[in-house]
């Protein structure tokens, strides 16, 4: 087949239709074709394409309003568009496993639930057997290195503690996608760095392909195998800049050249895209 044909192109072959509709570009997770997304009268996706890689972590990043978040939530299957099509290697998202972070924990995690029942939660609705589902759980408490009481129930806990246990339960049914809206915005720095390195160890042994929106240009570069720039809206890719030092990368790897380079770059195309009329 033709390698630059791309999905939802019409196929020569009328019966081959169905199968051309779902082909997609090798090393690609996900696809979306002819993405189209109004509120209102406000166009924020007009026939918008994008392809994320398979096991990589792909930061977003654009101008305050683009419509990152609204990106996610439509690829993940929370918000429906009114045009276009997403798929996962050819796979609609009812039928893909997907992990969530909000932003927001407080609204996120189960109140009335201690923080392992929180976690243990996703569990039940994986055809699993019981065994297996404690030797999950056991095996996600130790990569994350969890030092409180998982005992404890969320108004017991603090703001960082909380996105932990929202973090563990998105991850707790090994997801073939993550997503994470601006998880660690609202958390203090020290927080911010532990969650940063133990989410990026579990993402890289796990390979999972992950999407993580996050409005601190540092820890979208910091975090990123690509950078997907956003621009204003009817929002476009403005680029796609790869970032491959090697990992773990801590708070050092922001004083390398390689990454004050690629940070440079993301920060001139953004002021350029936001000073467009
Ligand atoms: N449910 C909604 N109804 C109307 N407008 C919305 C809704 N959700 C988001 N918007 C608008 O769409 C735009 C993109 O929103 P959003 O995806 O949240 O931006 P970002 O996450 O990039 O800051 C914003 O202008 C926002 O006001
Ligand atoms: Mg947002």
């Amino acid at each position: 087949m033709d390698s630059n044909l791309p999905i939802g192109a019409a196929s020569p072959d009328a019966a081959d239709s169905e199968k051309s509709h779902r082909w997609y570009p090798e090393g690609t997770h996900i696809t979306i074709r002819g993405l189209t997304k109004r509120f209102q009268d406000a166009t924020i996706y007009d026939d918008f394409d994008l392809d994320i890689p398979k096991g990589k972590i792909v930061s977003v990043f654009g101008p305050n309003g683009c419509g990152k978040s609204t990106l996610i939530n439509m690829i993940s299957g929370i918000l429906p568009y009114d045009a276009g099509q997403i798929l996962f290697e050819g796979k609609e998202a009812r039928d893909t496993r997907i992990g969530y972070v909000f932003q927001n924990y407080r609204e996120a995690v189960f109140p009335w639930m201690r923080a392992i029942d929180n976690i243990r939660y996703p569990l039940q609705y994986l055809d699993i057997a019981k065994g297996e589902r404690q030797a999950r759980l056991d095996r996600l408490v130790e990569s994350f290195e969890v030092k409180f009481d998982l005992n404890r129930y969320p108004y017991q806990m603090s703001g960082g503690q909380q996105q932990l246990v929202s973090i563990m339960r998105a991850l707790v049914v090994d997801p073939e996608v993550l997503f994470l809206d601006e998880p660690f915005s609202a958390l203090d720095y020290e927080m911010v760095m532990f969650l940063r390195e133990r989410l990026q160890k579990v993402l890289t042994e796990r390979q999972t392909t992950t999407m993580l929106v996050s409005h601190d240009l540092d820890e979208a570069v910091l975090l990123a195998d690509e950078v997907l720039l956003l621009t204003k809206r009817p929002t476009r890719v403005a680029e796609n800049l790869p970032f491959d030092v090697p990992r773990p990368r801590t708070a050092d790897t922001t004083l390398s050249p390689a990454f004050i380079t690629t940070k440079t770059r993301a920060l001139e195309i953004f002021q350029r895209e936001v000073r467009k009329p």
